[in-house]
């Protein structure tokens, strides 16, 4: 089961990435969002994406999966957190993840580095890029993981745009595309449907979810 709460925060079977709740594009707090929900994947440092992650984790009790340098910036203020880096897996709970690249920055804030942007894939089937540009590698990772579906930032400026996610799609080859981190700022806004178009054309489905919408995937 994959839904969508906005951005980058997707809940994925049992794993919370990136809560980011609310935002502008989702104003279904994390009361609701936490249902079901047993480990929290954090991607980077950056405050769209740590977001809620604190809070959350200290009122109900759930570990937060995230690289060395934020596992111990939140290990700091009381989180059970379980630190990992790229190309490691981890199974907690009963789920499974795999932290891969991202071609991105993570700083928490001026004084504190959140080591390197990354993204996961979860439970070997769900490839959540995080922020990232467009890199030869997602190759390599749709080869070694065949992820079934695949979220990508397409908003441009912090990330990849339109353009390049049509080529990563090319390169990971998965069954589903969802589209993320588009439309909730203005700097971040884009028209999908020039990509939608041209990832249907090489035959694999996009799903673009209402905010809050789960689908069977
Ligand atoms: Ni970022
Ligand atoms: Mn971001």
């Amino acid at each position: 089961m994959i839904c969508w709460y906005g951005h980058a925060c997707f809940k994925i079977d049992r794993v919370l990435v990136d809560p980011f709740v609310p935002n502008p594009l989702c104003n279904i707090g994390y009361e609701e969002v936490v249902k079901g929900v047993e480990v929290i994947a954090v991607t980077h440092g950056h405050s769209d994406h740590l977001g809620n992650t604190v809070e959350i984790s200290k009122r109900y009790n759930i570990p937060v999966v995230s690289n060395h340098e934020i596992s111990v910036y939140l290990g700091k203020q009381g989180v059970a957190a379980e630190g990992m880096n790229i190309g490691g897996t981890i199974e907690i709970k009963n789920s499974k993840l795999t932290m891969v690249k991202a071609e991105h920055s993570s700083d928490i804030d001026e004084n504190t580095s959140g080591g390197v942007a990354a993204g996961y894939i979860i439970n070997d089937r769900v490839y959540h890029a995080g922020d990232t540009g467009l890199f030869g590698d997602m190759k390599l990772i749709g080869e070694i993981y065949s992820p079934k579906v695949v979220l990508l930032p397409v908003g441009g400026r912090y990330t990849m745009g339109p353009e390049e996610a049509v080529k990563a799609v090319e390169y990971l080859n998965p069954k589903v595309f969802i589209p993320m981190h588009y439309n909730t700022f203005p700097l971040i806004e884009q028209d999908i449907s020039g990509l939608v178009k041209k990832v249907e054309e090489m035959g694999v489905k996009v799903v673009v979810p209402k905010v809050g919408e789960c689908l069977d995937l």
